[in-house]
């Protein structure tokens, strides 16, 4: 697909971003089953990441009701066990499902497709099997036996993510003791926001997770989801890297640790203001962005805030003046494709002055030359690449991996480029 400069675009828009919140998706779907009675979500993301999450839901005995923007979900009264749950291209899938199912006596069998087969689980095995359950490998497709004794662990992560951390802690709630869990740097806070939110006994203490054991089920719930912070990135950098163009975009996450990178941008002398609307156990409101002359920046902390916007931030990094370096970042070897690589091996493609490192890179900002660049099969290095378009033609192979987060993707960003097949 090729994407280029368009003319005429409107100075000041507002965008309907309607890309909902993927974390929160798999999250309304996998929680549920913590719960009685029928919990009604609002906006629930239809992608298929979140639909490999709703697919699994049916096939251990949840009933599934989606009318266009409800999902209406009822957790089963008897789990079904032994089912081959396939999670496709999804990570939180995985993982979070593993935890949850780690409690519950019977064998799983997990698989995913070729790059899910590749990144690692064995940082939610060590937790997992230390609290009483066992998996047949650490990578997919394994098997995972339940145990319904769990007893509670303390767990020092040695890698800062939100899915270890969702699935212990889903794991914990079930176990027969208190667990305690601890991260070296706090990843997205989801899950522990929303269950507490539902009464789960999670406590904050500095740095320790503090989880007690749930004494009963908890509360079924009616949700909304914001649009997805990391969706918003791509039409906010879109804007950012174009000509004199204002742009708004309402109803999205902000939740702290979702909101790193708007903050890195403002960092480079980014225009962004956000409002907050909505204030319930998560944090909502609009966003509004200016076209702004960037400056290079360098970032060495707080990676896992921004781990999912680094791809789009390289594109406003390459459209600096100076450089910019992350560090700190090797998390990134392990998503959906190695997206250091990924996105060094495209900048180079486009003529962009760019270094590796073992855990980040270092980009000088410069003319794009044109080029034909691929997505990896990765979703966010398609989205991030294809916005190159902004500013110079540019061929993008593979677009249709985008349907993994954000199926409508390329029709709004003809709202800031030309898009041919
Ligand atoms: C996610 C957590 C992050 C993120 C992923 C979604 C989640 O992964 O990259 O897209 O919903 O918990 P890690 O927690 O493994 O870094």
């Amino acid at each position: 697909m090729i994407f280029a400069p368009k003319k005429d675009c409107p100075p000041s828009f507002e965008l309907e971003l309607s890309a909902f919140d993927k974390s929160l998706s798999h999250r309304s779907v996998i929680f549920s089953f913590l719960t009685l009675g029928c919990s009604e979500v609002e906006n629930f993301l239809i992608s298929q990441d979140t639909l490999a999450t709703l697919e699994i839901a049916k096939k251990l005995g949840a009933k599934i009701e989606l009318c266009p923007q409800t999902l209406k979900i009822t957790p089963p009264q008897k789990l079904q066990t032994g089912m081959k749950l396939q999670c496709q291209n999804s990570g939180t899938s995985m993982r979070l499902y593993a935890g949850l199912l780690s409690a519950k006596e019977g064998e799983f069998s997990f698989d995913g497709d070729e790059s899910l087969r590749k990144r690692p689980m064995q940082r939610i095995k060590e937790p997992l099997e230390l609290m009483g359950a066992s998996f047949s490998s650490s990578f997919a497709p394994f098997v995972l036996k339940g145990n319904c004794n769990l007893k509670g662990v303390a767990y020092d992560s040695p890698v800062a993510s939100a899915q270890v951390k969702s699935a212990f802690i889903l794991a914990s709630l079930q176990a027969k003791s208190s667990s305690c869990y601890v991260e070296r740097e706090l990843s997205r806070d989801h899950t522990e926001r929303f269950l507490s939110f539902l009464g789960a006994e999670i406590t904050q203490k500095e740095q320790e997770l503090h989880i007690k054991p749930l004494k009963s089920p908890l509360p079924h719930y009616r949700l909304r989801i914001p649009n997805d912070p990391s969706s918003a990135i791509f039409f906010i950098i879109a804007c950012l890297i174009s000509q004199n163009r204002e742009l708004k975009i309402c109803n999205v996450l902000l939740n702290p640790t979702r909101i790193y990178a708007l903050e890195v941008l403002k960092q480079m002398g980014a225009r962004i203001a956000y409002e907050v609307t909505r204030r319930d156990f998560e944090v909502v409101g609009d966003i509004v962005v200016s076209s702004s002359e960037l400056e290079g920046v360098e970032i060495s902390s707080s990676i896992a805030s921004l781990i999912d916007e680094i791809p789009a931030l390289c594109i406003a990094f390459a459209c600096a003046k100076g450089k910019s370096k992350i560090s700190g970042a090797r998390e990134l070897r392990f998503k959906e494709s190695d997206r250091i690589a990924s996105v060094v091996k495209n900048l180079e493609k486009l003529g962009i002055e760019v270094r590796e490192f073992d855990d980040g890179l270092e980009i000088v900002g410069g003319e794009f030359k044109s080029a034909k660049l691929e997505s990896y099969e990765d979703h966010r290095i398609a989205m991030s690449f294809a916005l190159v378009g902004v500013r110079s033609e540019v061929e993008v192979e593979g677009m249709e991996c985008v349907g993994v987060s954000f199926p409508h993707y390329v029709e709004l960003l003809k709202n800031f480029v030309e898009v041919r097949a």
